[in-house]
């Protein structure tokens, strides 16, 4: 008889409700604990310099990368910071070695050149002991764009190609063999939100940055068990030069802000947006239907052309 109730028409509405709600309370309580675990508690120890000396940082004279320069100077490790400008480097050098009393070391390389930049690194890293190398340097177009009516086309294929793909596997294949000898190491890729999912209007941008998130988890899924840990980085929106947006918000941090929170999410995920409230708009992002949120970035990419256009033509 009691069978019969739960298998009837008001018993099976019932128990689909009951399983619906202890579902949803599931994934709240998930989120909720997952997010303590990462943004609240994090983990401080993972990076040091018992990795191993040195932190390895590209484009690390501004933005992002001189944030985690600065932030791995202050936990004590040296720091060899590598990007276009040989007074740029000295000065942000000079900045850390005055403010944390540890080594530098800078080198000059401009990553869009793929011809000798690398032995150059090479002959420069050569004899370190590297604990992280912090694959950050990365360029995109300056407005969203109808891919073939971006200026300089051909060139600007070439450049984000070497900049922000051929520079992450160049860099990680010069430091990579050194770690697996020593069994321990960490690198960082900076990939971005807009390549976690497709981003019209700045598709090559996302593309690269596609690339970058999938070399990263693969190469995490075949070395984590040989002591090295690899993570994909995808910011959404952070205060610097490239987003060219000046003011801070409650979604748009500071490079020193969002590194805080991104460096203790190492060892804790190997794909993470960094920081909450990067984390929240990550969920949301995934969980709108995929016509309503192309539908909102093609909204969003068509206005920001528009306006950049209007500006270029009033200059
Ligand atoms: N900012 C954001 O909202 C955001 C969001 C998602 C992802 N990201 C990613 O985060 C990373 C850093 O972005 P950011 O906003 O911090 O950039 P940024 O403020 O423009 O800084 C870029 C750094 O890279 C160096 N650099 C640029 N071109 C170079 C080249 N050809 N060779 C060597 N070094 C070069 C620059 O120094 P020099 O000019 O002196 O060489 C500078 O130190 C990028 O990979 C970007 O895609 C940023």
């Amino acid at each position: 008889m009691e069978a019969a109730g739960v298998f009837s028409g008001s018993g099976l509405f019932y128990w689909l409700g009951l399983l619906t709600v202890a579902y949803f309370v599931w994934r709240v309580l998930y989120h909720a604990v997952n997010g303590v675990r990462l943004w609240v508690l994090g983990d401080a120890h993972a990076v040091g310099p018992h990795l191993g000396a040195w932190a390895v940082i590209t484009g690390a004279t501004d933005g992002i990368g001189k944030a985690y320069t600065e932030e791995l100077a202050r936990r004590g490790m040296k720091v060899a910071l590598i990007s276009r400008s040989q007074e740029k480097l000295d000065q942000v050098a000079s900045e850390i070695r005055e403010k944390f009393k540890v080594e530098t070391k800078t080198i000059v390389a401009d990553f869009e050149d793929q011809g000798t930049v690398y032995d150059k690194i090479k002959e420069g890293l050569e004899g370190l002991e590297i604990g992280i190398l912090v694959n950050n340097v990365g360029v995109s177009y300056t407005y969203p764009e109808y891919f073939l009516e971006i200026t300089d086309l051909d060139k600007v294929i070439d450049r984000l190609i070497n900049i922000n793909v051929l520079s992450v596997c160049r860099m990680t294949r010069l430091v990579l063999p050194r770690m697996l000898e020593r069994s321990k190491g960490v690198i960082v890729n900076m990939s971005s939100f807009a390549g976690h999912k497709p981003f019209p209007f700045v598709t090559l941008y996302s593309a690269t940055k596609a690339f970058v998130d999938f070399f990263s988890r693969g190469l995490s899924a075949e070395y984590k068990k040989h002591g090295v840990i690899v993570q994909s980085v995808q910011p959404y929106l952070v205060k610097t030069k490239m987003s060219r947006i000046r003011k801070v918000s409650f979604l748009v941090p500071t490079p020193e802000t969002y590194v805080k929170y991104a460096l203790n999410t190492v060892g804790l995920e190997s794909q993470t947006s960094g920081y909450p409230s990067h984390s929240l708009l990550a969920w949301v992002s995934t969980n709108l239907p995929k016509w309503y949120r192309t539908k909102l970035m093609v909204d969003m990419c068509l206005k920001a052309r528009a306006h950049n256009l209007r500006k270029l033509k009033e200059n």
